[in-house]
């Protein structure tokens, strides 16, 4: 298994704070938010990651998290030119994936929950993880049944569809590279994850797991704020980086 941390994007609903710097760098707590993300893969046991960033910050990156020899693990990095989406993160990894299956993680995403099984256990095909969420048009969002079978996902839906958001973690087989190249962009100009979630749904290879604890993506001010809290009450004693 390998895994991505897509750590790019303008972040222009944080300014003026993401001006000279990246959203993933901000302090959550005591600690930038890429560690959380960085965590989670880290502590499911994957040893090789592929971090995305953007032209600007790249030596940022590389200055904070170097070669992943502190980790324990192997650090990748590769350029986004533009926010192309969040699926032109396995066309930008496709060396970097090779043959291999991958989990996505967004670097803005915070979770309290441990994934090393459900990472240890993927067979094939893609899963998704979902959360009930006050504030669904904000996401991805996810309609199923009362086996958890899916029935369909929307991306930002302005008509209510669900109340369960896909959180940024997601895993793929390696298939999921010539998927994500033979995508159009949707007509906000982005390669869309829900067409790459929608893919494997139509073959019926779209499997789907609750997340149990806290989640938080941290792309506004507001949810910012909830995860510093988050940081400091419940995930101190959880972080092993
Ligand atoms: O947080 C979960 C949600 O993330 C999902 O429910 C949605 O389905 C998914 O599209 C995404 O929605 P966001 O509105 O949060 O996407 P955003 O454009 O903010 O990008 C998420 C992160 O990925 C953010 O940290 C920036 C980074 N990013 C984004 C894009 C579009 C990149 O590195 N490159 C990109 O091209």
């Amino acid at each position: 298994m390998r895994g991505i941390i897509l750590s790019g994007g303008a972040a222009t609903r944080l300014r003026p704070c993401t001006k000279v710097t990246s959203k993933q760098l901000l302090p959550v707590y005591n600690r930038p938010m890429i560690y959380y993300p960085l965590n989670t893969l880290i502590k499911a046991g994957i040893k090789e990651i592929l971090i995305i960033v953007s032209p600007e910050r790249a030596g940022d990156y590389l200055n904070l998290l170097g070669s992943g020899k502190d980790f324990g693990v192997k650090f990748t990095y590769e350029i986004q030119d533009k926010p192309g989406g969040l699926a032109e993160a396995f066309i930008i990894g496709e060396n970097f994936i090779d043959e291999e299956d991958v989990t996505m993680i967004l670097g803005d995403n915070i979770f309290e929950d441990d994934f090393t099984d459900e990472i240890k256990n993927f067979k094939k095909g893609g899963k998704v993880f979902a959360k009930e969420v006050h504030d669904p048009e904000r996401f991805g969002v996810v309609k199923f049944d009362k086996n958890m079978k899916v029935i369909e996902i929307k991306e930002k839906p302005q008509e209510w569809v669900s109340s369960h958001a896909l959180t940024g973690l997601y895993i793929f087989d390696q298939r999921v590279v010539e998927i994500a190249k033979n995508l159009q962009p949707s007509p906000r100009g982005e390669l869309e994850i829900t067409d790459i979630q929608n893919w494997y749904l139509q073959k019926g290879e779209l499997d789907m797991a609750m997340v149990k604890g806290d989640w938080i993506d941290a792309g506004t001010f507001d949810s910012l704020l909830e995860a510093q809290n988050l940081a400091k009450n419940k995930l101190q004693d959880k972080l092993i980086i």
